[in-house]
């Protein structure tokens, strides 16, 4: 039987503090009204903001890795490579994932950090993936953590994007299997000359010094987004790339039991459903309770659908995710 990959185990961990609309209005000019229907948002959850040892990613994951690996009957020992996807690192180097390697004890493996932002869950699934089907690996641990609440300007400068963002971290550990199950297809785009449309400037290596006090007044060390062209590309490349694996796999959108869009925006979710005829049973959403947490939002709905009992065993499972880059794709899998 040809080796296949499957997802063993699903974990996922959120910060305690709930930030509602309600709160986000006290510092800006917004509503819950606003936020809720233009985005489908009503809360969102976040660290606790210190100035120094506050919580980061590779902090937050600890215990969505620890759940995925208890769910998938394996101790730290038997994990063979950590991917840690974040766009919000802890340092700008090192990576979350050597700095996981140390805080969970965890053998000296290798640890690779990719910086796909939205797209992180699917390129990381990709590389795991590859790993495994090559023999090179058994089990391979992919962690999405992103703590983005500490980049947000909570002020009306920032107000487009400080509503849609939260953090959150998802894991999933990738194992070898010669059952016929698991991931099936990976479709990766990327499209670079929208890299201003969604980013943070600085710090920079193209600027001397990286960062000054003039570039903070002007808040270019903050997240900054175009929504409106991010919105347009992504009811476009969604669609686009799901179709290119559904075709690749020969198969129809009503035979999907379960789609895991990336939380960005209800509105676009909704758009893409329609565009591909699914009904309201396939899709799973849960961005009302937590914004857009990045690279976390598949694993995290994913974990959810799991404990739910909403995804079960067999089920053609499809993931799409789009995002700062432009990056986007698909997956899809057998569970
Ligand atoms: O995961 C990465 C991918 N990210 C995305 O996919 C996000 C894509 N974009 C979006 O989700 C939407 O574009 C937004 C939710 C960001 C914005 O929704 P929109 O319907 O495109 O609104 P808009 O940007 O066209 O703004 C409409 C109005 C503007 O005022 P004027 O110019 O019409 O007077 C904004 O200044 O809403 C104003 N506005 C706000 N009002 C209240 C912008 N942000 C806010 C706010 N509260 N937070």
């Amino acid at each position: 039987m040809k080796r296949q990959s499957f997802i063993s185990g699903v974990g996922y961990n959120l910060p305690d503090k709930i930030m509602r609309n309600e709160e986000l209005s006290n510092y800006m000019d917004t509503s819950d009204e606003w936020i809720s229907e233009r985005s489908g948002i009503k809360e969102r959850r976040v660290v606790e903001k210190l100035k120094e040892s506050g919580v980061g990613p590779a902090e937050l994951s600890i215990p969505a890795v620890q759940n995925a690996l208890d769910r998938a009957n394996l101790n730290k020992e038997d994990i063979d490579l950590i991917i840690f996807s974040t766009a919000m690192p802890d340092y700008f180097l090192p990576g979350s994932g050597c700095l996981l390697q140390e805080k969970m004890g965890f053998p000296m493996i290798g640890a690779l950090d990719i910086r796909v932002q939205c797209a992180g869950f699917i390129y990381g699934l990709s590389v795991a993936d590859q790993f495994i089907k090559s023999g090179t690996y058994d089990n391979v641990l992919l962690v999405c953590s992103e703590v983005q609440s500490t980049t947000i300007d909570y002020s009306n400068r920032g107000r487009d994007v400080a509503v849609l963002f939260g953090d959150g971290a998802g894991a999933v550990v990738v194992s070898a299997t010669s059952e016929s199950k698991g991931i099936l297809s990976h479709h990766l785009h990327s499209e670079g000359k929208y890299a201003k449309e969604l980013w943070i400037e600085t710090p920079s290596a193209q600027m001397y010094p990286r960062l000054t006090n003039e570039l903070v007044d002007e808040g270019r060390h903050h997240l900054k987004m175009n929504g409106r062209e991010v919105f347009k590309q992504a009811v476009k490349r969604f669609p686009e790339v799901i179709l290119e694996c559904l075709n690749h796999n020969n198969i129809d959108a009503e035979e999907i039991d379960l789609f895991l869009p990336h939380q960005a925006n209800i509105r676009i979710n909704n758009m893409v459903q329609k565009k591909l005829g699914l009904r309201d049973d396939q899709v799973f959403n849960n961005i009302q309770k937590y914004g857009n947490t990045t690279s976390a939002t598949i694993p995290i709905l994913l974990g959810e659908a799991y404990e739910s009992g909403r995804i079960k065993e067999g089920n053609l499972v499809l993931m799409a995710a789009f995002g700062s880059g432009f990056t986007w794709g698909a997956s899809l899998m057998r569970w």
